[in-house]
């Protein structure tokens, strides 16, 4: 996808709005729990289907998807054509700006696992900056 670095203008204030408003039925943001969707705690930079007590489509599983904001920003614009045969029953955000907002609220929500253990309990600051 071409969107580039288009995310780094979302606002994430506008997209926790739009978060409740189109997302928050089927997914919540807490850590660990899942609604209808899967928790999207920490979604940015996760690998798709990674949630381990989460029963995900095999399409979903077998997407081999990155959720880097480019991803998100795909996804969220057709889900299920992006991932055909994802569960997702959601049609998409139509508007590129709802996407980029959205996509930055969810790089606030807790921070992509940290390769080293020890750097895990000063991981936890929101820090929409450290997206990649
Ligand atoms: C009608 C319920 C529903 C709505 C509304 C919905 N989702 Fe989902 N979402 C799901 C389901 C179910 C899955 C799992 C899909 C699968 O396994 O095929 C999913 C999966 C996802 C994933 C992949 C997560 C992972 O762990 O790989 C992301 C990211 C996501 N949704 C974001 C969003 C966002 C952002 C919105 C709002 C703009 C949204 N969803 C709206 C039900 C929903």
């Amino acid at each position: 996808m071409l969107s580039g670095l288009a995310h780094a203008g979302g606002d994430p204030a506008r997209g926790a709005e739009l978060f409740r408003q189109n997302c928050a039925s089927c997914h919540s943001q807490e850590r660990g729990q899942n609604l209808v969707g899967p928790s999207l705690y920490s979604v940015v930079g996760r690998r798709a289907a990674s949630i381990a007590d989460f029963p995900y489509s095999a399409a979903m599983k077998r997407s081999e998807i990155v959720w880097t904001p480019d991803q998100l920003l795909a996804y969220l614009k057709a889900p299920r054509k992006h991932v055909p045969g994802v569960r997702m029953m959601f049609p998409g955000l139509a508007d590129e700006k709802d996407r980029e907002n959205v996509v930055a609220f969810l790089a606030t929500l807790g921070q992509a696992p940290s390769p080293s253990p020890n750097a895990a309990t000063s991981q936890n600051a929101l820090s929409p900056t450290r997206l990649q």
